[in-house]
């Protein structure tokens, strides 16, 4: 079966953009990752593409009047390069309905909380501080509000006594790089179906035992 051509969307360090260029690095996974494009010129994700012979661009949102003309930039490029699917990783642009509902169902993210608990920035010290027993990571399709719509993965992250809000980011971080690509693949395989707000996924594995933290 043809693989899925994917393209991400970075700002930054491109930690999960890694994650996916790994799971594409094998040829049983169902996608392939066409194209990386970045908002920031120098973002180090571009690096690790270039490194795994993937095709970069950089469109500068600061080169552009206005948001409605940086991303028919982006779609341009995308499709340009053959992309039928977008993956935002770390993509620090907060993007319009006109974009969103272009690809709708086709545009995924990875945000590094329990959503819809904690959405925006600053997650992980939200979170200590609201005192909740778990964080965690959601990869979810994208919809017009922020950090919202139907969830296909989410991992949860035990909150630990002493943890600060970088020791939490860490592992979180470490199952973000689960996450995303397994997000990935069971919609590569046509195995998700979108109905409102819930994503069924056909031969899903639900998680195995209930968590509590702290243990009893
Ligand atoms: C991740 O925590 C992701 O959940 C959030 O932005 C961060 C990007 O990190 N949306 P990286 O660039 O993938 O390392």
């Amino acid at each position: 079966m043809a693989r899925l051509k994917v393209g991400v969307l970075i700002s930054g360090r491109g930690t999960n953009l890694q994650a996916l260029i790994d799971a594409c690095a094998l040829s049983s996974f169902p996608a392939e990752i066409s194209l990386v494009v970045s908002n920031v010129p120098g973002a180090l994700g571009l690096e690790r593409a270039q490194a795994s012979g993937i095709a970069t661009e950089i469109v500068n949102h600061k080169d552009f009047d206005d948001r409605a003309s940086f991303e028919t930039k982006l779609s341009g490029i995308l499709e340009a390069a053959s992309v039928s699917f977008v993956c935002l990783a770390g993509f620090m642009r907060i993007l319009t309905p006109t974009f969103v509902n272009h690809w709708y169902d086709r545009l995924i993210n990875i945000h590094p909380s329990l959503l819809p608990a904690f959405p925006g920035l600053n997650t992980h010290q939200r979170a200590i501080d609201a005192g909740v027993r778990f964080g965690g990571c959601t990869v979810h399709y994208v919809r017009p509000e922020m950090d919202n719509g139907p969830i296909i993965v989410q991992a949860a992250v035990a909150i630990l006594p002493d943890d600060d809000a970088d020791q939490l980011a860490t592992r979180v971080l470490e199952a973000e790089h689960i996450c995303f690509p397994h997000a990935l693949r069971l919609i590569a395989e046509n195995r998700t179906r979108v109905r409102g707000d819930v994503v069924e996924i056909a031969g899903a594995n639900p998680a195995q035992s209930v968590l509590i933290n702290p243990t009893p």
